[in-house]
């Protein structure tokens, strides 16, 4: 049932304040500010790596996540596309643990890959919607998703929700290696209790994205950019738009920009750059320059900071809340899906069975 909306994809972005928020008390005591206990196969103390596999919107979620084991746990992660992961015959140390990430939990390439790392002898974990699937009975362990069923083909509530746990085992994997103080993780732990309530703030751009939307639909190709954890995000957002609105659009990591796809820039190219202010923020910013040196159409998503520092004259400036680092993908992650929504409503294609698509990708 759609409820009030015209389209399932709607009405899923629209949930995901309420499935994030149901996903994350999973994991944590909001009130407690504190963990909630988790069977474990393997010690993230006791880790060498951890190994990712996924597809799709699935595998930019493991990609984000590839920067936040990293960067809070110091955990070194390899990530690959299951489909590629299954057949490079991947050399895979004790001392490695593997967590695969799907909606569905039937997806052949990630099941494969499950089960290479299985036949290797290590330790397997999943982050899956739905309890009952392959994915989730072949597991050591199951981090489950709450984001209900998601009926759109196209990802959305999946997605942050996959974000949502991956955060928090990341934060937990610090916790647990020793790389962060006592008063980071309490700071980490207030931060993913926000990410509901700034999702749901996220969604209040509803209008001012329509009209960006109304922008998107008149042209061919766009162009998504970001760095860092916004990197996995641009391809996500353009993933998101191609799928739905079948307009060509290709995320890029912004400092890769000069390394070829410059070359597209002209007046009749938009640039989606996400960033919001962080430590790279100037960076993007100069990337920006270049972007609208050749008179490219920038539309900006930042914060508040950002709008006001981004020393470039952007077409459109979409304005979110301020956003702790570690849930920014979160939040950034609303307004990318409602932008490929409202463009796919005024090109008018099948929002929620995009032609060719299908939910469950059993076959490879
Ligand atoms: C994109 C999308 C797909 C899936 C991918 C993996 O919007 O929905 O890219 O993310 O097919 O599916 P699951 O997560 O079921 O393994």
């Amino acid at each position: 049932d759609k409820g009030n909306h015209r389209h399932f994809m709607e009405k899923e972005i629209h949930e995901q304040p309420e499935v994030i928020s149901h996903t994350l008390a999973h994991y944590l005591d909001f009130a407690g500010g504190s963990w909630r206990p988790l069977d474990m196969p393997f010690d993230f103390a006791k880790l060498d790596r951890l190994t990712i596999s996924a597809c799709g919107t699935a595998y930019l979620a493991g990609l984000i996540g590839k920067y936040w084991f990293e960067r809070l746990a110091r955990l070194p992660v390899d990530i690959d596309i299951a489909s590629e992961f299954r057949y490079r015959d991947i050399p895979l140390a004790k001392g490695a643990a593997a967590l695969f990430v799907s909606q569905s939990g039937e997806t052949a390439d990630t099941l494969a890959s499950l089960r290479y790392c299985r036949k290797a002898g290590i330790s397997v974990a999943s982050v899956v919607n739905v309890r009952e699937s392959t994915m989730a009975r072949e597991s050591d362990v199951v981090f489950p998703t709450f984001a209900g069923p998601e009926i759109g083909v196209a990802s959305t509530k999946a997605f942050t929700c996959q974000l949502a746990v991956i955060a928090s085992l990341a934060a937990r994997a610090a916790a647990a290696r020793g790389t962060i103080t006592r008063e980071e993780e309490k700071a980490l732990i207030r931060q993913l209790c926000d990410a509901p309530r700034l999702a749901g703030q996220a969604l209040e751009l509803q209008r001012h994205i329509e009209k960006v939307a109304h922008e998107l639909a008149q042209v061919r190709h766009v162009l998504y950019l970001g760095r860092d954890t916004n990197y996995p995000l641009a391809m996500e957002g353009a993933l998101k738009l191609k799928e739905v609105s079948y307009i060509h659009a290709e995320g890029y990591a912004a400092g890769e920009l000069k390394h070829g796809p410059i070359a597209l820039i002209d007046e009749t190219m938009p640039v989606i750059v996400v960033a919001p202010h962080n430590r790279v923020f100037e960076k993007t910013v100069s990337n920006m320059q270049e972007v609208a040196a050749r008179g490219g159409k920038i539309i900006l998503i930042t914060d508040g900071k950002g709008a006001a520092q981004a020393s470039v004259k952007a077409f459109e400036t979409i304005v979110l809340p301020d956003t702790p680092d570690l849930i920014a993908p979160i939040v950034y992650a609303l307004p990318l899906q409602m932008l490929a929504y409202f463009t796919a409503v005024f090109m008018g294609t099948d929002v929620d069975q995009p032609r060719n698509l299908a939910k469950s990708v059993t076959v490879e």
